[in-house]
């Protein structure tokens, strides 16, 4: 049985909290938050104890593994608490802002001998799961292309934002997405839009060119709406080619040599198949199963690095005007 203690009671707190208490080798003990009162009514809401400090929690409880799920540019301290104190850590992405701190979390989690591992949730959405399958065994063939486009609304009211605060908040997962499917990239060129009224990029255009020698298009911004399809993927290889539409609705093979397409979507009675919020609970489950099972809880932070490595590459070929191609590992 894991012990867990979730630090960090906003929204999605809540979904990691579940996450845990529905895994039946999990054991959630206690939610942690600075803000007393936050802390105090999901700990209630819940049935389990309160701590108001991360080190207090750690102190008091003997925990496995602690959750982390404060807001972005805040993983960092609690973060590094719970390794210090040799606990197995799922973080939020993005696992910092800054690059530094992202590899400091990576060492400690191996000096410690404990697990760091991050919340790349769309990996086990239901879409990209059936798209991983046919591309391990073989349907596609050899990957030529990927295309992979996010287009949503942007948290426009925020005032803190940084200009490059789109790549942080979801080039993080795609750049996880493409490397989950097409392997490490090689090199990138990026293009951003400004509209001039916010002080940030809204809309970042990016073209890859990744080891395997397959190259990748992706885009992404802020500028669309929630109202329509928000996710596109479409793997391209010598077989076969794989659509996979809003993360989770529906993923289609369509082979090469054939006028017969095989469509995978949720049946009538799987409808929590295609609720983008399972993938919390399924990325925690997956945790839980790995670490009990003993195996590297994937994805890791290694992984988490490698993305905030392509996001500021990105903003290096945006700022430069060039194509940057990436060094060898980051570390
Ligand atoms: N994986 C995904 O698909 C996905 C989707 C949305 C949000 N997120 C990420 O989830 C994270 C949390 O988002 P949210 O909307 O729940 O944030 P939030 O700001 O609503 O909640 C974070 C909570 O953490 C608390 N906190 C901050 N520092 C703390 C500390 N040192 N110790 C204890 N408590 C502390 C805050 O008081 C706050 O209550 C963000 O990093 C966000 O990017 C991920």
């Amino acid at each position: 049985m894991l012990r867990v203690g979730v630090v960090g009671c906003g929204r999605i707190g809540l979904r990691h909290a579940r996450g845990y208490q529905s895994h039946p080798d999990a054991r959630l003990a206690c939610v942690c938050d600075v803000v007393k009162e936050r802390a105090d009514q999901r700990a209630a809401e819940l049935g389990v104890r309160a701590y108001y400090s991360v080190n207090e929690m750690l102190e008091s409880e003997p925990l496995d593994a602690v959750g982390v799920i404060t807001a972005d540019g805040l993983h960092f301290e609690p973060t590094m608490q719970a390794l210090s104190a040799g606990k197995h850590v799922l973080v939020e992405k993005p696992l910092a802002l800054d690059l530094e701190q992202a590899r400091q979390m990576v060492r400690k989690a191996d000096e410690q001998g404990v697990s760091l591992a991050i919340d790349f949730n769309r990996r086990f959405a239901e879409g990209y799961r059936w798209a991983k399958t046919w591309q391990d065994e073989g349907r596609l063939g050899r990957l030529a292309y990927v295309n992979l486009r996010l287009a949503q609304r942007g948290p426009y009211t925020s005032s803190t934002l940084k200009p490059y605060h789109l790549l942080y908040d979801l080039h993080v997962h795609m750049f996880d997405l493409l490397r989950h499917f097409a392997g490490d990239v090689a090199a990138l060129t990026a293009e951003m839009f400004d509209p001039r009224v916010t002080g940030y990029h809204t809309s970042v255009a990016t073209s890859l060119k990744f080891a395997s020698d397959a190259v990748g298009t992706l885009l992404v911004s802020w500028d669309s709406s929630y109202k329509h399809e928000l996710e596109y993927l479409e793997l391209c290889g010598d077989l076969a080619r794989v659509e996979v539409h809003n993360v989770t609705e529906q993923a289609v093979l369509l082979p090469h040599e054939s006028d017969v397409r095989w469509v995978r979507k949720a049946g009538a009675f799987q409808a929590e198949a295609i609720v983008f919020d399972n993938t919390f609970a399924r990325r925690v489950h997956a945790f839980v199963t790995d670490l009990v099972a003993g195996r590297p809880p994937s994805p890791l932070g290694i992984d988490g690095l490698r993305s905030q490595e392509l996001i500021e590459t990105a903003i290096r070929s945006f700022e430069e005007g060039r194509r940057q191609a990436l060094g060898g590992p980051c570390q």
